[in-house]
């Protein structure tokens, strides 16, 4: 079914558990991230985000997609906007029926995103949606790798305090769009922002992030851990196999299928790696 961020996040923020929050672009997405939970018995975030609102030209009808099939699901699923910084977009989600949105006034100075994401966190948490906001911008979603930012500790205390936010993206060493799994992320940080903020903490990028470092990140505090490169990698490693194999190939479904059944067993691997279950 679908259910409130705040019941899968907030729940395996306090067992210790990490979650998983991959990226839906096509349905087969969508359908692939939840079978791949539904094989673990694992809750899942599935996540749309501006820029693939962008690509489609509109955010309801991959929405209402992805919703329908987080309602059909046998595990928990949450429906997420991510990365929003149009304010339009975070209500029109709302009104979709999307359970969280991460609002990323990140590009701003400090004071300036303060100011946006404490608006955006009161609609939001009005209509009981639950929210993550970024400090210390991770850097890379223009594909630029940018793996030096580090968020503060006391910065990001303040940021929470003063946002009212559920959830808070930090900076602790990765960076979007990675597609070799060499970050190396600052473990000791994690910790000390673990202590520091009261709220779950989020790891972008982590498509860069190697298998044993995702299980040692969620141990030393991240809780929600997002990843789309590498499934997107995976999907089409698929496609370029069996299109290399057979070039006579037209149906879109004998290509399609089974990159959604491999992304599907990637899902339930990255899972037990997050100690989502
Ligand atoms: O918000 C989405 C994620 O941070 C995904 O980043 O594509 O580098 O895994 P990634
Ligand atoms: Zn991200």
């Amino acid at each position: 079914p679908l259910v409130s961020g705040a019941e899968v996040v907030l729940a395996a923020a306090k067992d210790g558990r990490g979650v998983g929050a991959f990226n839906v672009i096509q349905l087969e997405h969508a359908t692939a991230l939840i079978a791949g939970a539904e094989q673990v018995g694992a809750p899942v975030i599935l996540q749309i985000s501006e820029n693939a609102v962008k690509y489609h030209g509109a955010l309801k009808p991959i929405a209402v997609a992805t919703l329908a099939a987080a309602a059909a699901a046998e595990v928990p699923v949450v429906v997420h906007l991510d990365h929003a910084m149009d304010r339009d977009l975070v209500t029109e989600a709302v009104g979709l029926g999307f359970t969280s949105v991460m609002f990323d006034a990140s590009k701003l100075d400090y004071a300036d995103n303060v100011a946006a994401t404490t608006e955006v966190t009161a609609f939001c948490h009005d209509h009981g949606v639950f929210v993550e906001a970024e400090i210390g911008e991770v850097g890379g979603k223009d594909g630029v790798h940018a793996p030096g930012a580090r968020t503060r500790p006391d910065e990001a205390l303040a940021f929470a305090e003063a946002t009212g936010v559920d959830a808070l993206a930090v900076a602790v060493g990765s960076s979007h769009a990675m597609t070799e799994r060499t970050a190396e992320l600052d473990f000791e940080l994690i910790g000390r922002l673990r202590s520091a903020v009261p709220v779950p903490l989020v790891l972008h990028g982590s498509s860069g992030v190697a298998d044993a470092d995702l299980t040692r990140a969620v141990e030393a505090g991240m809780t929600k851990v997002n990843i789309a490169t590498h499934l997107n990698n995976v999907f089409t490693g698929k496609v370029r196999e069996i299109l290399a194999d057979q070039p006579n190939l037209v149906d879109t479904r004998k290509y399609l299928g089974p990159a959604r059944t491999a992304v599907a067993a990637e899902v339930a691997r990255l899972l037990t790696l997050l100690k989502a279950v």
